[in-house]
């Protein structure tokens, strides 16, 4: 059988700490897949930067297109987010370098409540509990990379820009895949716009509509405004099944929606690319969370989004719902048992609690 090729890319802070607890998952669980895993190791984000000077280098992104899949921790800290790189966020990111490059267009962040204590949410446990859904954030186009942008002086002025920018057939596809993406949960997808004050929210609410009448009648659509849908969202999470949002807005549901999960450190996502002739796509797994800085080095960060982003990998790129299924159990029933890392209450190590996942694999 043919191997699947794994580029596993740690970064920064609690990144490799949190991919160690998630490949000694995966290690744990490939003997039961019909494939052998390779996988190969390589620098990204500060890490890349303190040891090459740019962000993820060339011979990185090449190694990238050649694998079936990535697996990223996380990249930034305090020294590297501002340095006012030029060259724009492919330059400044490797994260949006490989997103950009690979057209990883879909990201898909799956949000449900665990069994948790009740106070380790800010919620009422009646309002959270059942909740599942999940943010489809648009990735490679909008406010991150639209042109033009850039810090400008004029004499002693200085001015800011950015460009939300969207092209009808960015949004057609993320719209086409949210869809489908719905039609396989549970059938209704609400997508999110600022069509009231946005040119390319009202493009973005058309072609929404567009392509449910034409190809999607069967899935539920509605229409939330950004700001009204960050409101419903704490009000009655359990109303909601797949977000569908542009690239900003969907990066700050997403966060938001790691409180109804308990913690950001509960978030696993999964990046994919247009499908390709032979039916896969480039895919890059990772946890929502950042690097952590304030944790980094502890050895008590949470693993289970790490963990989760392999999960999706063994759906999405695998083909194995049952081995998904089967970690997505196992984390379930370590946190049931009260196995909890600090972020949750408890005071279980980083190590701790991917040992736990792995004995109930
Ligand atoms: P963050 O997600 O790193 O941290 C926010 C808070 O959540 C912190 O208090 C942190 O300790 C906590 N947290 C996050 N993940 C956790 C986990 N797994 N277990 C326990 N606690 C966890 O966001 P930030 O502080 O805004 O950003 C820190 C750095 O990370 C910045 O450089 C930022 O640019 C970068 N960042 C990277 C990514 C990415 O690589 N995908 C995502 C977000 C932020
Ligand atoms: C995320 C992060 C990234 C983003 C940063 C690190 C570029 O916040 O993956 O959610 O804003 O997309
Ligand atoms: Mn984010």
């Amino acid at each position: 059988p043919q191997q699947f090729r794994l580029l596993c890319l740690p970064g920064d802070g609690i990144g490799p700490e949190v991919i160690q607890a998630a490949l000694g998952v995966l290690q744990a669980i490939a003997p039961a897949l019909d494939r052998p895993v390779e996988i190969t190791h390589d620098l990204a984000g500060g890490a890349c930067y303190e040891a090459h000077g740019v962000f993820l280098r060339d011979e990185t992104m090449e190694l990238a297109r050649q694998s079936d899949a990535i697996l990223f921790g996380a990249e930034g800290g305090p020294g590297w987010d501002n340095l006012n790189i030029p060259g724009g966020p492919t330059a400044r990111s490797g994260l949006s370098r490989l997103r950009k490059e690979l057209d990883l267009f879909a990201n898909l962040r799956p949000v449900r409540s665990w069994p948790l204590p009740a106070e380790q949410t800010p919620f009422r446990p009646e309002l959270v509990s059942g909740a599942d859904l999940l943010v489809f954030r648009e990735n490679t186009s909008g406010i991150y990379f639209g042109e033009p942008r850039g810090i400008f002086e004029h004499g002693d002025r200085r001015h800011a820009i950015d460009t939300q920018y969207y092209a009808q057939g960015e949004i057609d596809r993320a719209a086409q895949l949210a869809f489908a993406v719905a039609a396989d949960r549970r059938g209704k997808v609400t997508s999110v716009d600022k069509a009231n004050v946005m040119e390319t929210g009202e493009l973005w609410r058309e072609r929404v509509d567009v392509i449910h009448r034409t190809h999607w009648p069967q899935v539920e659509l509605d229409h939330l405004y950004a700001d009204a849908c960050l409101f419903e969202l704490v009000r009655a999470p359990c109303r909601f099944d797949v977000i569908l949002a542009d690239n900003l807005f969907g990066d700050l549901l997403s966060d938001c929606a790691a409180a109804i999960a308990g913690s950001l450190g509960m978030l696993p996502s999964a990046s994919l690319g247009p499908e390709r002739a032979d039916g896969t796509r480039a895919a890059l797994y990772e946890p929502v969370h950042g690097s952590a800085p304030d944790i980094a080095g502890k050895g008590i960060a949470n693993p289970a989004a790490a963990i989760l982003s392999v999960g999706m990998m063994l759906d999405l790129s695998l083909g194995r719902k049952d081995l998904a299924a089967r970690v997505e159990n196992a984390v379930d029933n370590v946190l049931a048992e009260g196995q909890l890392t600090r972020d949750l209450g408890g005071s279980a190590t980083t190590n701790d609690f991917a040992n736990s996942v792995v004995a109930k694999l």
